[in-house]
């Protein structure tokens, strides 16, 4: 199947095309005369909420065109501290943009708890059937940034089922094995093969 993924974030195409593509689908970004959408983000707390306001502004702008019988995917994800509840999770964007991870790494400092995990909401509309699923990534925070690869938070996330290191001293590969991202997309794909809602 050939999905357009409908987000501004390369680094979440690429990442769910080195999955996708091993399990025989292809994944290619919307481009909406040629640009990447940039969708208006609700206020809400919460993913799943996002994710729908994401896919109605994508559907919305693939309406009459060449595009619309495409399989269209959307996502909403972020990094969940314990010690700060609910926090940067929805915000995570507008967090990293402002205080950064060293804001992050500087809000944990005296804190006994590092506990963290990311998690994300995939949704897909194909033929006006809606799938939906969940994936979470469980980890720490590290006390320094570490690493190259990866995006956002990479750099200070050490996942729980990883070697120690950050996400961001991992290859593109074996971030994929455990990340929120593919769980979630694992999981879409399964329920394709059921009725969907
Ligand atoms: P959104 O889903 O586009 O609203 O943004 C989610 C934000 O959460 C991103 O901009 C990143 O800062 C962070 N995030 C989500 N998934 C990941 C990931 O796999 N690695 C690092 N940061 C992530």
């Amino acid at each position: 199947m050939k999905i357009l993924f409908a987000t501004s974030n390369q680094n979440k195409i690429r990442e769910a095309h080195a999955l996708l593509s091993e399990l025989g689908h292809s994944v290619e970004e919307l481009r909406i005369n040629g640009n990447l959408p940039d969708f208006i983000e609700p206020q809400s707390s919460d993913l799943k909420e996002v994710a729908n306001s994401k896919l109605k502004q994508a559907i919305s702008l693939i309406k009459d065109t060449e595009l619309e019988d495409y399989a269209i995917m959307v996502e909403d994800s972020g990094l969940f501290i314990d010690e700060f509840p609910g926090f940067p999770g929805v915000f995570s964007s507008f967090v990293y943009d402002s205080i950064g991870l060293n804001g992050i790494l500087t809000l944990l400092e005296k804190s006994t708890n590092r506990s963290a995990e990311y998690r994300t909401v995939t949704i897909l509309q194909w033929k006006n059937k809606i799938w939906e699923s969940s994936g979470v990534c469980k980890g720490t925070i590290s006390v320094e940034k570490l690493g190259k690869e990866g995006f956002g938070y990479d750099p200070i996330f050490i996942p729980l089922q990883g070697n120690g290191s950050t996400f961001s001293q991992m290859n593109i590969k074996q971030k994929t094995l455990i990340s929120h991202r593919t769980f979630s997309l694992k999981g879409l794909l399964d329920s394709l093969k059921l009725p969907s809602k």
